[in-house]
């Protein structure tokens, strides 16, 4: 993979490494003074690995901490856990906290290092897909709070994310396939021919019974794939850090999945983030469609989506849906910026009320 570069007024702000192999992330742990390692509980094995390799390598690691992951304990609680556990160890301003884990883990992980002492160094190894095209690259930090997603955070760029296509292999399918689905997206944002291949690449991989095999047969084509989607987010990021214009087109699908998100928190529903977008996705294109701004495109995209194993319907009311709409970071005052998209490769911004909404989509089937 080329060297990925978040890079803002001449400044690199973050790198997104990638090496074969965990072992490869040491060279860019020495320096710091410490390295706190706080990882899913559920890929400890992974935490395990660098832990022992950074420790061969002389750096001075800490002892792992483990974090359960849900988006009930995607909560201040858990940071504020976290944070406890870097006073207890006095951590400092010349530190690292690496989390290692998917989108959660690394959401958390950096708000922690974010609030700690006003900010201590932190870093990323993402461990799923949609952590490795979306989630790891950018800055943005937070939790859930009061029913809603990511209420609470920070943006502030990592110093670095380390990607590692091999621990992808034992993603379970449901969670592989929620990270296609912010692949799609930010192929449906900035195309260049890979809005396709990943559809093919994708619902390959969702059909096959063996598809850890293949998933090792096709690494190349994978992880050009996700080199592709690491780098149109980052080059989206560093002309626009702080999402006063551009950056909100990588809310394509969002503000609908958030208040999907909210009302399946409520109703203790599991709906994962990918699946989540990918509705919200279908739910932007029938909007673009009923406002003229697209042809044919949620069909299309309806079809193809289902071939890559994602959900395209919620399963709520739109009316159920409004008030977290209303409440989504997105919205300013009465209006909501809508990210709809016109065609593969093309979307565009429309502020609207979230009455006109539900009013434009009542009839959608
Ligand atoms: N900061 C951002 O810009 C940004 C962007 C998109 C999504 N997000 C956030 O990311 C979260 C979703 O991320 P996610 O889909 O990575 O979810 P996740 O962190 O919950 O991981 C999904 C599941 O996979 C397991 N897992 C992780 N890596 C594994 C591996 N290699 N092998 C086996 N199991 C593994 C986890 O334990 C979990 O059960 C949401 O909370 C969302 O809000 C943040």
């Amino acid at each position: 993979m080329e060297e990925i570069r978040i890079i803002s007024d001449g400044k690199v702000l973050s790198n997104v490494y990638s090496g074969t192999g965990l072992a490869g992330i040491v060279k860019y742990l020495a320096g710091y003074r410490k390295v706190f390692i706080i990882c899913d509980a559920a890929v400890v094995r992974y935490g395990s690995l660098i832990q022992d390799a950074a420790k061969a390598a002389g750096i001075n690691v800490v002892d792992l901490q483990s974090v359960t992951i849900s988006e009930t304990d995607k909560s201040i609680y858990t940071v504020l856990g976290i944070c406890e556990w870097l006073m207890g160890h006095n951590a400092d301003r010349n530190d690292m906290l690496l989390s290692v884990g998917g989108g959660i883990t690394t959401d958390m992980g950096g708000f922690a290092a974010c609030i700690f002492k006003r900010g201590i160094h932190f870093a990323y190894v993402p461990t799923t897909l949609l952590s490795q095209v979306d989630a790891a690259i950018g800055g943005k930090t937070g939790v859930n709070f009061g029913d809603y997603k990511n209420m609470l955070g920070i943006i502030r760029q990592p110093d670095f994310t380390y990607e590692c296509q091999e621990v992808l292999t034992t993603l379970p399918r449901r969670d592989f396939n929620s990270g296609a689905a912010e692949m799609l997206k930010t192929f449906i944002i900035e195309d260049n021919g890979w809005y396709e291949k990943a559809v093919t690449l994708l619902s390959s991989l969702n059909s096959a019974t063996k598809r850890q095999d293949l998933l090792k047969s096709l690494k190349e084509e994978v992880q050009e794939l996700i080199a592709a989607a690491a780098s149109v987010k980052a080059g989206v990021v560093s002309r626009d850090q702080f999402e006063s214009g551009e950056r909100r087109k990588l809310n394509l699908g969002h503000t609908f999945a958030h208040a999907i998100e909210s009302e399946a928190f409520k109703r203790e529903m599991d709906i994962t983030h990918g699946e989540a977008v990918a509705m919200g996705i279908i739910m932007a294109a029938q909007l673009s469609e009923k406002l003229g701004l697209a042809k044919d495109l949620s069909d299309r995209m309806t079809e193809e989506f289902i071939a890559c194993g994602l959900p395209t319907a919620a399963p709520f009311a739109l009316t159920d849906l409004a008030e977290a709409m209303g409440k989504d970071k997105k919205a300013e005052g009465e209006v909501v910026h809508f990210i709809l998209p016109v065609r593969v490769g093309e979307v565009v911004e429309k502020d609207l009320r979230v009455e006109e909404v539900v009013e434009l989509l009542k009839d959608v089937k």
